[in-house]
């Protein structure tokens, strides 16, 4: 089964990948616990390695993490830690393994997405393991990049540190003992807060739309509430104007998403009217 990898078919993806992991016996790497990254098997070739996790093992060497204290959050896409180094807490987010993740994001924002090495780009479309990890890890390095192009310009996101393979390091979202900040959707604001977070979601999103891009699962679901900042997260399926005809549909949907999760904090708004403003710049 050859995959297009612009028209990819979610269903056929992921039976394909699944027959591929049987086949060839890969081990699952899907939630990982956190004894399971840090533990060291016995027989561990280099002494000095911290992590089990060989990812983890390379940002410590490039001094990026020293230590995961705890787990803030499990998902279905990713896992995200409370980790730490010589300058404080960092969050660390590890992918779970694409063969065991829901690959409805992966093909529905494929479109577009120039994907720089034809070798890479060639084993993805056969569907081959080393395609597949190539792909998981591009799709790392593209939350890592747009981390850092949204910071740029502006945005409120948390400052990326460092990728590698599988996980990302960014800034640590929270307090001081390591507490992560809620998220919006996790609160019941009073009318006046929930208006300022309101309006520093719908300016959070014209700084990205300045910048060239739609974020493709804006919600209060990815808006933190810090110290009175709306602090945006999760980008993987960010998507660029110049190379997505279906941009302004995405864009839409993240308005419409946004003032939906907001109704519930008693915010009203006029959905047609935020994405004029929104697309106005
Ligand atoms: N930099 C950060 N600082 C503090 N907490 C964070 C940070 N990044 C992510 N989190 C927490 O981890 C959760 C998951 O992160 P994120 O949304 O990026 O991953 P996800 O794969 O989309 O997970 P989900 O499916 O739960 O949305 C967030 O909802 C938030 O609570
Ligand atoms: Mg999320």
């Amino acid at each position: 089964m050859k995959i297009a990898l612009n028209n990819l078919d979610e269903e056929d993806l992921e039976v394909q990948s699944f027959i591929k992991f049987k086949s060839k016996k890969h081990k699952l790497t899907g939630k990982q616990s956190i004894s399971q990254l840090v533990s060291r098997a016995e027989n561990y070739a280099d002494p000095d390695a911290k992590f089990e996790n060989p990812d983890l093992n390379e940002l410590s060497r490039m001094g990026f993490l020293d230590e995961l204290i705890s787990g803030i959050k499990t998902g279905k896409e990713a896992s995200v830690f409370l980790g730490k180094n010589s300058t404080g807490f960092v969050a660390v987010k590890i992918y779970t393994d694409l063969r065991v993740r829901s690959f409805k994001r992966d093909a529905s924002y494929r479109e577009g997405r120039f994907i720089g090495d034809a070798r890479i780009q060639k084993a993805i479309e056969q569907g081959s393991q080393a395609g597949l990890n190539a792909h998981q890890i591009l799709w790392v390095q593209e939350e890592f990049k747009q981390m850092q192009h949204l910071y740029q310009y502006g945005v409120q996101v948390p400052k990326a540190i460092a990728v590698n393979g599988i996980s990302l390091v960014m800034e640590f979202i929270g307090d001081e003992y390591g507490n992560p900040s809620p998220r919006i959707s996790d609160l019941k604001m009073e009318k006046d807060e929930a208006e300022e977070a309101f309006r520093q979601s719908v300016q959070n999103l014209k700084l990205i739309v300045r910048s060239g891009k739609v974020h493709g699962d804006y919600s209060t679901f990815n808006i933190l509430w810090h110290n009175g900042k709306a602090v945006v997260i999760d980008f993987p399926q960010v998507i660029e104007f110049k190379n997505n005809p279906n941009a302004n549909v995405f864009l839409e949907r993240d308005v419409n998403s946004l003032c939906k999760s907001f109704m519930k904090q008693g915010v009203k708004a006029d959905e047609a009217k935020i994405f004029r403003e929104v697309r106005a710049g």
